[in-house]
């Protein structure tokens, strides 16, 4: 079997980038160990950055994000028991949207497997070989018990944050920087209204906490808690109570229902470098992750891959490959950006277990004057709705 660009895994960063080839004419075939219905049923992103809604919607895959989703001109950071509004349609003119991640893969798998795309489901034994090659291949076992040998021009690794393709680069030759973080988030869904009109970002005596929101009656709650903690050992009763204490203050009270979804997520910061190893290009969680706290992880993945399309697109217009060689430049500028605000956020806002009371009243004046400088909100806000994509 052959192709043009082999894309190993199907989230956002391979369905994006098979979406943004197939309109330059390229083709593509995708390698994916989980099933359709898995991966439509994994609930993880909820933000996305407007360009990411922009490009959804350019490229005909943004219609039920629009319809369906909720427009959100701004967040709420609240501390010392109060809340304080950023108002990012006021200070950059840009929005968020809220529509879950799990509907976006949802429509682009539905989008490519209408439009004849080769999509590998449940393929086992992924390997990738000859990378440093003209052609490299993706080795594979079909979900029938077939062993694939995919023939490809260049390889795009966007397997996630514990796929294959970052290892295929020789230890030698690859740098991982790492921060691991000693915390992790506690995510729930309930069936309960809104309590607030936008996402509530908490520092409290007792740690971080968020609250977003999915449908008018499905809600997504966040809370900082130790990375090992046993997410089933905890009663409704003990969740909502701990979530309760976290944005009480001025009488504020979340609106509390049936919680029908949990998980701990552990956070950490990591860059692999290089991104590009002979034909193999890396995207998304596959090269870099970010902790969750700047709603940045999906937009970042789809940053990458259109600077990638871009790049190939070049590539097989007219055989230069420079636009090819300054991918992993241009990726990266976006990748520190993004490195620095997630960390920066989750410093501001989550309680280390060894925290000092000076450490404490720190973070509350940095909160203060994030909050009460219009510079400082107005970085928050060009970030968090998302720096123009650089292609
Ligand atoms: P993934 O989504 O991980 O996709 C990789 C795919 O590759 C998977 O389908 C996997 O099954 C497949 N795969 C793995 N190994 C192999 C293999 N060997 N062979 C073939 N296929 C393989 N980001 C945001 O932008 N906004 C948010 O609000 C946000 N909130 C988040 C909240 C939580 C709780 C979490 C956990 C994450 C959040 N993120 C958020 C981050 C976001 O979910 C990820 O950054 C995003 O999924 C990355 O996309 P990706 O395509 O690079 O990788
Ligand atoms: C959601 C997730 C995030 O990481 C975040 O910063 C905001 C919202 C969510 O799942 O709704």
């Amino acid at each position: 079997m052959r192709t043009q660009v082999g894309i190993v895994g199907a989230g956002p960063a391979g369905l994006v980038l098979s979406l943004l080839l197939a309109e330059c004419g390229i083709d593509s075939v995708i390698v994916e160990t989980r099933s359709r219905a898995a991966i439509e049923e994994t609930i993880r992103a909820g933000v996305l950055e407007q360009g990411t809604v922009d490009l959804l919607v350019d490229h005909g895959v943004g219609g039920r994000a629009l319809a369906e989703g909720a427009k959100h001109d701004g967040v709420e950071l609240r501390y010392g028991g109060t809340g304080h509004r950023i108002d990012f349609a006021g200070l950059v003119g840009r929005s968020v949207w809220l529509y879950p991640q799990h509907e976006v893969l949802k429509d682009l798998i539905a989008a490519r497997v209408a439009a004849g795309a080769d999509i590998r489901f449940e393929a086992a034994d992924v390997s990738l070989r000859d990378v440093t090659t003209d052609s490299p291949v993706i080795a594979f076992t079909g979900s029938d018990g077939t062993p694939v040998e995919l023939g490809c021009d260049v390889i795009a690794g966007c397997d996630g944050s514990a796929g294959i393709s970052r290892h295929t680069i020789p230890e030698s030759e690859r740098t991982d920087l790492f921060r691991a973080y000693p915390f992790g988030w506690f995510g729930i869904l309930a069936e309960a209204p809104r309590s607030a009109p936008e996402l509530i970002y908490a520092h409290s005596q007792r740690g971080f906490a968020l609250i977003s929101t999915r449908t008018p009656d499905v809600q997504r709650m966040y809370f900082q808690c130790d990375p090992e903690e046993d997410a089933d050992a905890w009663s409704d009763d003990r969740i909502w109570q701990e979530l309760q204490a976290r944005v009480a203050g001025d009488g504020f009270r979340l609106a509390e229902g049936r919680i029908f979804q949990r998980g701990v997520v552990p956070m950490r910061s990591h860059v692999c470098t290089p991104m590009r190893y002979g034909r193999l290009f890396l995207a998304g969680d596959a090269a870099h992750t970010v902790p969750p706290t700047g709603a940045k992880g999906l937009n970042l993945a789809v940053s990458d891959v259109l600077v990638l399309a871009n790049a190939l697109d070049a590539f097989y217009a007219d055989g230069s490959t420079e636009r090819l060689a300054r991918y992993e430049e241009v990726a990266l500028r976006r990748v520190w950006r993004t490195q620095h605000f997630s960390w920066w956020m989750t410093s501001m806002l989550h309680t280390a277990p060894d925290a000092s009371p000076f450490d404490v009243r720190r973070q509350l004046g940095e909160l203060e004057s994030v909050t009460s400088s219009v510079a400082g909100s107005t970085y928050l806000a060009e970030a968090y709705t998302g720096w123009p994509f650089e292609s």
